[in-house]
């Protein structure tokens, strides 16, 4: 069966979101960060700091070239992982990615007062700056987009929808 890949900006709901809707959906919930979490036994704050972005991307691109080897999961995706050419050309075909689409103003909301490393580094317009980037990059890679504004047991619902009508 075909994973379901959810992607989107910091705070667009797919570590909440992605684990509720697995549990509806009776499917294995994978958190890609949280997994490299666990496999280095740093946080993610942790590996930024002691490795640099750099590394951590590698790691986090290693993390999905291993979903290859999974079906059936729901995976929520850390914020950049879908906006690099490598990571996209890595997913299966098969699996559907979906963009959760919440504006700026909803994740900086949830956001703002996390320790993400990129919120503690940038101001709130350069984040805006990178929200608008990633957009573009988050609906090229997603075959289909939900809209992450609405109440959590909405977004559930219209994901059970997509994995339903997407179900190979
Ligand atoms: C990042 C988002 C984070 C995490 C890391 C980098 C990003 O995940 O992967 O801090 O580049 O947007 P969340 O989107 O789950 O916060």
């Amino acid at each position: 069966m075909n994973n379901i890949i959810l992607c989107g900006f910091m705070g667009c709901g797919k570590t909440s979101v992605g684990r509720r809707f697995a549990r509806q959906a009776k499917r294995e919930y994978i958190d890609l960060d949280l997994q490299l979490e666990e496999e280095t036994g740093l946080t993610v704050a942790e590996l930024f700091e002691r490795f640099g972005v750099a590394r951590f991307r590698d790691l986090e691109h290693e993390a999905i070239r291993g979903l290859a080897r999974r079906i059936g999961c729901v995976v929520a995706t850390g914020g950049g992982a879908l906006t690099f050419a490598r990571n996209i050309a890595a997913i299966d075909r098969r699996d559907t990615v979906v963009f959760l689409d919440a504006p700026f103003e909803v994740c900086y909301g949830r956001i703002k007062n996390s320790d993400r490393p990129l919120v503690r580094s940038n101001t709130p317009e350069a984040l805006r700056q990178l929200f608008d980037t990633r957009r573009a990059a988050y609906l090229a890679a997603a075959s289909t987009a939900v809209d992450a504004a609405l109440p959590h047991d909405e977004v559930v619902s219209a994901l059970l929808d997509v994995s339903r009508l997407t179900a190979r």
